[in-house]
C-alpha cells in the first residue's frame, strides 16, 4: 500500500490557525481609563497547527495545514500567511457560516495574562468533516498539534485520522493542552495509542494521567500503547520515555533569558519533526527541539524567534560547545 503514497509534504499538522491580537502593556485598573494608548495593536498569526507549519516551514520542510477558517477578513490573513511561508493551505476549510477565531490577549508588564476568546469562533467549530482525510498520506509525518485544542477533535475523529496514517506507514506526532472540556486519560487513550512521539510538557503529563512525577507519568502515559513520551520540563529542557524502556534526559539550551514563552511548546515539537525528517536519532531530535525552542523564547510570540533555518544551526553549534560535544 505505502508505494503508492503519493508523499508531495513531509509533515502535516492538523489543529488550529487563529490570530492573536496581543494587548501589552495594560494595567490591572484599565477599565478606569476613558481610552488606553498602546504604542502597537495588530493581529498576528496565532494557534498551535499554524505555529508549527511555520516554523517547519522556515526550517526547510514542505508543510501542509489541516484547519478551518471563517470566510472573512481574518480567514484570508491565514491564507496569506500560509501563501507568504509557503505552507501548502490545501486543507484549510473555509466555512462562509464559521467565525475565524480571534484571542486577545491582555498582557500586563510583569507578564501576567488574561485572553479573551470567541466560544464560537472556528477553533470550537472544527470537527473530522472540516478534515479532508484524503490529504493525510501525501505527508510522511502526521502532527495532530494539540490534544484538546479542539475539543471537537475527539479521540474518535483523532482515531479516524491516525488510522489512515498508520495505513500509510506514517509516524505520528502530538502535543497537548491542558483540557478544556475536562477529558481524562481514558477518554483519548485510543487516539493516544497510534502516536509515535508524544509531546506534554511537566504539569499537563501530571494533569493528564494523574501523577506527580516525570517517571510514573510517562509510565502511565506509554501504557495506551504510545511509542515514545517526550516530557517537556521548561528551562530543563526534556525528559523521553520509550515504549521499551529507555529513558533519556536532554538538557535545554544554557544562558537563555526567556522574553516570552508563548509557543515555546510548538518550536519544540517543531525542531523535533524537522530532526526526524532528517533521519536523526531520539537525542538528536530532541537536542534540535530544545535548541529551536531557546530562540523562539526570546522574542515575543511564537513566531517572532525563529526566521531561518540557519539560526537554528547556528544555536546548535553553540549548544554542542557548551555540553562539549563536536
Ligand atoms: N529558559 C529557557 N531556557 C532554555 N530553553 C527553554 C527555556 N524555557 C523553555 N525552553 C525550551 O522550550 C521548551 C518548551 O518549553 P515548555 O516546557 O515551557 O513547553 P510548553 O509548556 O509546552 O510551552 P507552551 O507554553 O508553548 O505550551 C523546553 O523543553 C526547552 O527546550
Ligand atoms: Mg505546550
Amino acid at each position: 500500500m505505502s508505494d503508492i503514497r503519493k508523499t508531495n509534504l513531509d509533515v502535516i499538522c492538523v489543529g488550529a490557525a487563529i490570530v492573536d491580537i496581543p494587548l501589552r502593556p495594560v494595567s490591572k485598573n484599565i477599565f478606569d481609563c476613558e481610552s488606553y494608548p498602546l504604542d502597537d495593536i495588530s493581529m498576528t498569526i496565532g494557534g498551535d497547527a499554524i505555529n508549527e507549519a511555520t516554523i517547519i516551514s522556515r526550517l526547510g520542510k514542505k508543510t501542509g495545514l489541516i484547519s478551518l477558517v471563517g470566510e472573512d477578513a481574518v480567514g484570508n490573513y491565514i491564507l496569506e500567511h500560509c501563501d507568504k511561508t509557503g505552507i501548502d493551505r490545501t486543507g484549510v476549510c473555509v466555512d462562509k457560516d464559521v467565525r475565524s477565531s480571534i484571542n486577545v490577549g491582555l498582557v500586563t508588564a510583569d507578564g501576567e495574562r488574561t485572553f479573551v476568546t470567541n466560544r464560537n469562533g472556528s477553533l470550537w467549530k472544527m470537527t473530522i468533516d472540516h478534515v479532508d482525510l484524503s490529504l493525510i498520506p501525501q505527508a510522511k509525518i502526521l502532527s495532530m498539534a494539540s490534544f484538546f485544542n479542539n475539543p471537537r477533535i475527539d479521540n474518535d475523529a483523532m482515531v479516524r485520522m491516525f488510522r489512515i496514517a498508520k495505513e500509510h506507514g506514517m509516524t505520528i506526532c502530538a502535543d497537548m493542552i491542558k483540557p478544556r472540556l475536562n477529558e481524562k486519560l481514558e477518554d483519548v487513550k485510543e487516539a493516544l495509542g497510534y502516536v509515535d512521539y508524544f509531546f506534554p510538557n511537566f504539569d499537563e503529563a501530571c494533569l493528564l494521567t494523574g501523577e506527580k512525577d516525570l517517571e510514573k507519568a510517562a509510565d502511565r502515559l506509554l501504557a495506551s500503547g504510545l511509542q515514545h513520551v517526550v516530557i517537556k520540563t521548561g528551562k530543563k529542557g526534556c525528559y523521553i520515555k520509550s515504549f521499551d524502556g529507555t529513558v533519556l534526559e536532554v538538557p535545554a539550551m544554557k544562558g537563555i533569558t526567556a522574553v516570552d514563552t508563548i509557543g515555546a511548546g510548538d518550536n519544540f515539537a517543531s525542531g523535533f519533526i524537522t530532526g526526524l525528517l532528517e533521519g536523526k536519532d531520539i537525542r538528536e531530535c530532541a537536542k534540535y527541539a530544545n535548541v529551536t525552542a531557546s530562540i523562539s523564547v526570546q522574542s515575543t510570540g511564537a513566531t517572532g524567534g525563529v526566521k531561518n533555518r540557519g539560526m537554528v544551526e547556528e544555536r546548535l553549534k553553540e549548544y554542542d560547545q557548551q555540553y562539549g560535544q563536536e
